[in-house]
């Protein structure tokens, strides 16, 4: 393997840049030499790919969002779109490609790998969402989970002057991830996830026996995947009388400087995914598990459900917020 690239798609986490910086340092470290690709599959299709040097990636790994630009690309799920990007890294001599991303970025990468044999190609987990299986936790997670930690221990001295109830509506379009830990870290009186069904009408019960018992203010927690924060107090207004407000974080949680964690996390799989493609690995994702590194097959990744949601964190969250 004497060349390979490395490109971020889908919605951006932070993370993925020092993701990068261990996919370009650990290279060059083994005499590799690496390109980027900007702006994710478009820019491959565009030959929009440039050589990187060491000092590339210099004073990234602090740094949120993705110096390589990020993009979400349908039109690569079409064959004939694809031949053209193949061509481009073909042009190139590019023997490895990397993908920072999402399940959808993924998809990218297994069928490059299964339409020319001579390009092989490795997945990294870069999404705040915490929804990719074979692995405990994806790039951008942690970071989300203390930021929006961080809002909601800011809604909460507003909501107990008030003495009102938040509706936060958090990211997580089809994974209640982010709303099952933030909820537990806030102390979040409820939590709704698409993984779990919740009557309405008992969170409107736990919130008015909280009043009864003196508490100023309520905090629930929706995942968007679940309904929006609206349409959960809207349903909420339908049983009782609460003062109540809605709060959307929206794509603050997409930003910021990554955490400890995810850094580390980043470095791991960074520098991991390009091991793998120096022994000829291929059509592979790589993850954590236990901390220990995983590389699973995209195949399994996408058809077997291993990211199991965590009942046991949503019954504490429920038995500790009685
Ligand atoms: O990347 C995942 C995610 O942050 C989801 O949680 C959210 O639903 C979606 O991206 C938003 O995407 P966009 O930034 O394209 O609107």
């Amino acid at each position: 393997m004497k060349k390979i690239a490395v490109l971020t798609s889908g919605g951006d986490s932070p993370g993925m840049n020092a993701a990068v910086r261990a996919v370009v340092r650990k290279a060059i470290y083994n005499d590799i030499e690496v390109y980027g690709i900007y702006q994710g599959y478009q820019g491959l299709l565009d030959d929009d790919i440039h050589k990187l040097e060491l000092g590339s990636v210099g004073d990234t790994i602090q740094r949120g969002g993705t110096f390589l630009y990020s993009a979400r690309c349908p039109q690569f799920k079409e064959a004939s779109v694809r031949k053209r990007g193949i061509e481009n890294l073909h042009k190139h001599g590019i023997e490895g490609l990397v993908v920072v991303g999402g399940d959808g970025s993924y998809r990218g990468a297994q069928r490059i790998s299964e339409e020319t044999k001579d390009i092989k190609t490795i997945g990294i987990p870069g999404t705040i969402d915490n929804d990719i299986n074979g692995t405990d936790f994806t790039i951008g997670f942690d970071t989300a989970l203390n930021t929006i930690i961080e809002s909601v221990d800011k809604i909460r001295d507003t909501a107990s002057s008030h003495a009102r109830t938040f509706i936060v509506e958090v990211m997580g379009r089809d994974c209640g991830d982010l709303a099952l830990w933030a909820g537990l870290s806030v102390g979040a009186e409820t939590i709704l996830v698409p993984e779990a069904h919740t009557d309405i009408k008992d969170i409107a019960e736990k919130i008015e026996k909280g009043i009864k018992r003196g508490k100023k203010h309520s905090i629930v927690m929706v995942a968007e995947g679940c309904m929006t924060g609206q349409e959960c107090a809207d349903e909420l207004m339908k049983y009782i009388n609460v003062d109540a407000r809605v709060s959307v974080l929206g794509h603050i949680q997409r930003g910021g400087s990554p955490s400890g964690a995810d850094r580390v996390l980043a470095s791991r799989l960074g520098g991991y995914a390009v091991e793998l493609l120096m022994e000829g690995e291929t059509g592979k994702g790589v993850g954590i598990k236990n901390n220990k590194l995983t590389a699973t097959p995209f195949e399994d990744i996408f058809n077997k459900d291993d990211h199991k949601f965590n009942t046991d964190i949503y019954e504490l969250a429920k038995e500790l917020s009685i």
